[in-house]
């Protein structure tokens, strides 16, 4: 059977998740958010006070850790940790740093891996993250890797977290976000980089709209163009 998941990898800000969401809503299929559970594993070692980027000591604290994503009635992916829901505490900027360090050891990419294909197994999923395309995913339906330029994203991930905390500052969002691009990309297991057979989607001139439409030209374009459509004439002669 032809594989309907569809991999889309990016750096942060790109706007990968707030695309990803609408786009599993309009053609009904699963989001899956593969950095929710990076971040979990980071606020984790957070929480028991170890640091970042200590690998042996992280990799200790993996077969403590229990891992559920579940979906509200909006569709809205929550993370379980251990039990709890922890959807809104690593979202925390301390949570992006540990799940970006975290992130490069291959302890906690092989840890992870399971889980996100079985989501691809179960589900037609469109699955966002770094390595979807050139790990997770191999054989998905569609590749797409999403970028803009980096004081494009820097300016709209400020703007996000500006409603959280009206304390935010842009220098701080930029160069936190430049570190983690920097730590993402430059890291040994599974780099930030577009799959060989990826589109490039490059959103800095796009606003959000336009943006959206082109993902669903995409995933249109691959997965549904056969389909017929329903002429209104067809319909009108029915009735
Ligand atoms: O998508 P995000 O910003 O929530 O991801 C948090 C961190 O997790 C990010 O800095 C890199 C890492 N990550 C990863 O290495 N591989 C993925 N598939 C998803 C996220």
């Amino acid at each position: 059977m032809e594989n309907r998941s569809i991999a889309l990898d990016g750096p942060a800000g790109a706007g990968k998740s707030t695309l990803s969401k609408r786009a599993a809503k309009h053609f009904g299929i699963i989001y899956v958010d593969t950095g929710a559970l990076y971040r979990c594993v980071g606020l984790y070692a957070l929480r028991r006070g170890v640091d970042s980027r200590d690998e042996p000591n992280v990799t200790k604290l993996l077969p403590e850790i229990s891992l559920e994503m579940k979906y509200d009635n909006d569709g809205i992916q929550r993370m379980l940790l251990n039990g709890e829901d922890v959807t809104d505490e690593i979202r925390i900027p301390e949570a992006s740093k540990y799940a970006s360090d975290v992130s490069a050891m291959k302890s906690v990419r092989a840890f992870l891996l399971s889980m996100q294909r079985e989501m691809a197994v179960k589900y037609d999923t469109i699955m966002d993250g770094r390595d979807i395309g050139t790990v997770v995913l191999p054989d998905a339906g569609l590749k797409i890797f999403i970028t803009a330029e980096p004081k494009k994203r820097a300016y709209r991930r400020y703007l996000e977290l500006l409603e959280k905390d009206p304390g935010t500052k842009l220098e701080d969002v930029e160069a936190a976000m430049l570190s983690r691009d920097k730590n993402d990309s430059e890291r040994e297991a599974a780099p930030l980089k577009a799959a060989d057979d990826a589109v490039i989607l490059d959103t800095t001139e796009l606003n959000l709209e336009e943006s959206f439409e082109a993902l669903c030209n995409l995933i249109t374009e691959r997965f549904f163009r056969h389909e017929p459509q329903v002429k209104e004439e067809s319909k009108l002669q029915v009735l």
